[in-house]
This record gives structure tokens, sequence and C-alpha cells, in this order.
């Protein structure tokens, strides 16, 4: 997401190395993605890509995969000649990770690719396998000296979340990690900075001087973020019932659109201020106690229902999931955040599966004007003040506030002001890793995360783990799937005199 105009400039000249490359982040996300920045113009001519995997397989074997995959997940139509133009770059290296034998073999491959298409010396590793592997990988890469970087060649790292299932093992990863790279060449991704309504929150605030000045505890009375998927966790179980919904969403999708809506003002578009300020903005939420943590958050598990007129069975029942098991698929949280702007202005955050609908928002509730003006007139209340940012399904921002209805007495209506990114933009559907990739080959870090801000972020959620830990299923709700998730949860908020936003 550089600050450079519209036109942006094809990527710098590189090798793209993907580990994983049999997997299913590679055929569905990466190649589709490449192939639109290719059809974008954004790839660089000198481009080689080569992809590890376990699976024996020939390059001409491998390339042909990606053809279908292409066909089958592109969510644009396929140019030919593009698509033709990028899997000729593309070669495949089977080899374990664990094995410095691959490393060897990786080295030559390298080489070749290198000093065929002229790629400089530039190199992307991509790990796209899992997390338990990421450290490994790059050791070996540094003690084969492929990541080392020289001559002006760059070589950089991209891992994808989770950065560790606590605040010990994310601290772990992030040692191992910057004992081998520098920071610089690590690009930690989470998909929800790929999603444009959610670049779009540090416009809206910092590209208009509307919304800064009431952006703080004296107008805003409280800001609630919503992740609501309507699916079950399905297939995923044996990672979910592992994870459950707080360590797969919260220190993560959630505390990204809490950073970028509470931070301050950075000083400067640039990777480093960006994420100072979010880093910033996560190690001043609160860190609360045990009992705190306990009174201030709100676990639940779903059980048997409708969502969307398709039956979902117990979460319980799922495939891989233990039948006894207490893992939550729904959260909520109620955080404060220790700074001179948000004192006193609580953040209620809030996702889980099977619900209702899907919807991604944060709502932004404005304090209430005095009534005291209506007393004397046909006005029983006020409707409340909201600025919601719509991130999925709808992408729109929306403004809602109070008119008078027309006609001789004084009534007052709701009302809302709506701006829906499909009335201006023309933008073609993408995979939601375009971006990101540019951005990695370009070097451009604003939308990654730096090392202290995962620490902040599981340094927030840790009290919550360990509240849980050892009160297994005590502190477990339930909710009906289909439904808008737990009582516990709108009592989380009735206990504040306030109330959730729909989940519709
Ligand atoms: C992933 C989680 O990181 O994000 C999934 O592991 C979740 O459980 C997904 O479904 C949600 O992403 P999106 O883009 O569909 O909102």
């Amino acid at each position: 997401m550089s600050a450079a105009p519209a036109s942006a400039r094809p990527a710098d000249p590189c090798c793209f190395v993907i580990f994983g490359a049999s997997g299913d982040l590679t055929h569905r996300l990466l190649i589709p993605a490449l192939c639109n920045l290719g059809a974008a113009g954004l790839l660089p001519d000198a481009l080689a890509v080569i992809g590890i995997g376990r699976k024996e397989l020939s390059s001409d074997a491998f390339r042909a995969g990606l053809a279908e995959s292409l066909r089958q997940f592109a969510k644009r139509r396929i140019d030919d000649a593009v698509a033709g133009r990028l899997l000729a770059c593309v070669t495949y290296l089977q080899g374990e990770v664990e094995d410095p034998a691959t490393y060897e073999r990786l080295r030559q491959a390298i080489e070749r690719v290198e000093a065929a298409h002229g790629t400089r010396g530039n190199r992307l590793f991509y790990l796209a396998t899992p997390p338990t592997v990421f450290a490994p990988i790059v050791c070996r890469l540094a003690a084969a000296g492929l990541s080392h970087e020289q001559n002006g060649a760059w070589r950089r790292v991209v891992i994808e979340k989770p950065f560790g299932t606590d605040l010990a093992s994310a601290r772990v990863l992030n040692q191992k990690l910057l004992g081998v790279l520098s920071e610089h060449q690590i690009y930690r991704i989470d998909h929800y900075l790929g999603k444009e309504t959610v670049q779009n929150i540090l416009v809206l605030r910092f590209a208009n001087g509307l919304f800064e000045p009431i952006w703080h505890r004296d107008h805003i009375d409280h800001v609630q973020i919503t992740v609501a998927e309507s699916l079950p966790v399905g297939r995923r179980g044996r990672f979910y019932d592992a994870t459950g919904a707080l360590r797969d969403m919260v220190p993560n999708h959630l505390f990204q659109l809490l950073s970028l809506v509470a931070m301050e003002p950075p000083s400067r578009f640039d990777a480093g201020a960006v994420q100072a300020a979010k880093a910033e903005l996560l190690d001043a939420t609160q860190v609360q106690s045990t009992a705190d943590a306990l009174r201030n958050c709100v676990r639940a598990q779903y059980q048997a229902g409708y969502s969307a007129n398709h039956r979902i069975e117990d979460y319980r029942k799922t495939a891989d999931v233990r039948p006894d098991s207490s893992t939550e698929t729904y959260v909520a949280l109620k955080l404060m955040i220790d700074n001179w702007r948000w004192a006193g202005v609580p953040f209620y955050l809030r996702t889980g599966k099977a619900l209702r609908a899907q919807l991604t928002e944060v709502g932004i509730k404005f304090k209430q004007a005095p009534f005291a003006m209506f007393r004397d007139t046909p006005v029983d209340r006020l409707a409340q003040n909201f600025l919601v940012l719509g991130i999925q399904p709808d992408e729109c921002i929306s403004l809602q506030f109070n008119a008078k209805i027309p006609g001789p007495t004084v009534a007052i209506k709701g009302v809302g002001m709506t701006f829906k990114y499909e009335d201006y933009f023309d933008a073609a559907p993408s995979t939601g890793y375009e971006t990101l990739i540019y951005d990695c080959m370009i070097g451009d870090a604003i939308l990654f995360q730096r090392a202290d801000g995962i620490e902040a972020g599981w340094r927030v959620v840790q009290p919550f783990i360990k509240a849980w830990h050892g009160s297994d299923g005590q502190t477990l709700a339930t909710y009906q799937a289909g439904s808008e998730g737990p009582e516990a949860a709108d009592r989380l908020l009735a206990r504040d005199g306030r109330r959730w936003r729909p989940i519709a």
C-alpha cells in the first residue's frame, strides 16, 4: 500500500520461492494473485518462481496443476497470455523442509534461475506452510547462506498468522526469526490488511479533516468491532479445536481493526511510523487481571441450529473435534485503552462462527446529544449516532443521525447516509493477496506487522487465556447456530447500558 501515485511501477526483479507449493494457499490464492498482478502490469519482466513441496512432481506437472487452479480459483477472467507468461517462469523442486539437502538443491535451483532470468539476486521466500516449520525453514535458509542480504540484493521472508499460540511461543518465534534475519526482512501477513476496506480506515481517519478532531473520548461513547461468520467450522476441526475463536481471530484480525481505528496519527505514511503507532496502541491496551478478564469476556460454543436455511450440527459433532470439547467458537471482550485519547471509552470486540450472518464492521458510537431541548415535545428518544465502517460483505461507510420528520410537529427519526464502494469505484475482483504480495516485492511494509506489535497483542490476550485455563467448561456459554451469539454477550454490554448492533 505505497503512497505512490495510482500508476504503480512493476515490482523489482526477483526470484519468488514458495515453500508449501503443493498446498491450498499456493493454488487458491498465491498463484491467482500473481496472475492478477501480471495482468495489471505489476510483475517484473525478470521473475522466476520456484515451488518447493513434499510431493514428487515434475515442473511440467506442477505447472499443469497451477493452470487448473487458475481456471478454478481466479476471481476474474484469466488472460491466457498473462497466465502463460507467469507459468513459463515456474519450476518445481521436491524436498522436505527439515532436510539440509533440500537447501543445497534450492541454492542450485536459485542460482540457475537467477542466471537465466536476471533476477539480480533479489529473493522472496514465501512460507505457505504450517507455522510449526516457520523457524526451522528460516534457520536452514540462513545456514545455507540463502537469506543473507548482500551486494544491494534484498532477501525477504513472508509468513502468515498464526504467529505463536500465546505470548511465550510468539516470543520464541520472534527470537528465532530475529536470530537469523533483520526485522526489515520479515513480512508478517495478516490477510485482513489485504482488504481494501481495512486499508481505507487509515485514509478515512487521516486524509479527512472531518473525523480526527472528534475521534476521542470527549465525543466517542464506545466502539464495537464485529467479525461474525455464518459458516460453521467445517473441515478445519483439528486445527480449530486446538485453537478456538480467541486465538484464531483476536490477536490478529480483530486487533488489526482495533489498532487502525484507535492508533495515534503516525507522523509519516511509512512502514516504521505506522507499525510503531499500531504497536503503541496495543501496548496501551489494558492487560487485565484474571478476575477482570473473567468479568470482561464471554466465550461460547455453538449448538445445532439453522443459518441461512442450512442445518448446522453441534460444534462437538464436527469431524476431528473432541466430543467433550470446551473450545470456544465465539468470544466477546471488553477492552480499555490506557491513553489520553481513549481513557474511559470501552472497546467491545466479538467474533464467532455459525452466527446469523456474515458481517465484519466497526461501529463507532458518538455520545448522545443532551435530550433536554426536546423535553416538551412528542419526541421520546433520539436514535444513536453511529459511524459504521462496513468491511464485509457490504463495503461501505455509513453515518447514522437524527432528522426531523416533515410535518407540523417535532418528530425525529434516525436516518443514515451511506457511501458504498461499488457506487464510486470499479475495483476488479481480487484474491486479497495482490496488494500484500506486491508490497513484499517492492519492500513496502506498511501493511505488515512487526515483532513488537505481535507481542503487544498477545500480552492483551494472555489474561483471557489464563483465566480460562483450568476453568474448563465452567466459563463456556452456548448459543444456537444461526443466532446472534450467546445471551451472556448481550449482558456484557447491557451491564454498561449499551447494546450490540444487530448481526444481519
Ligand atoms: C482466518 C481464520 O484467519 O480468517 C478463519 O483462521 C476465518 O477461521 C478467516 O474464517 C476469516 O477471514 P475472512 O477474510 O473470510 O473474514
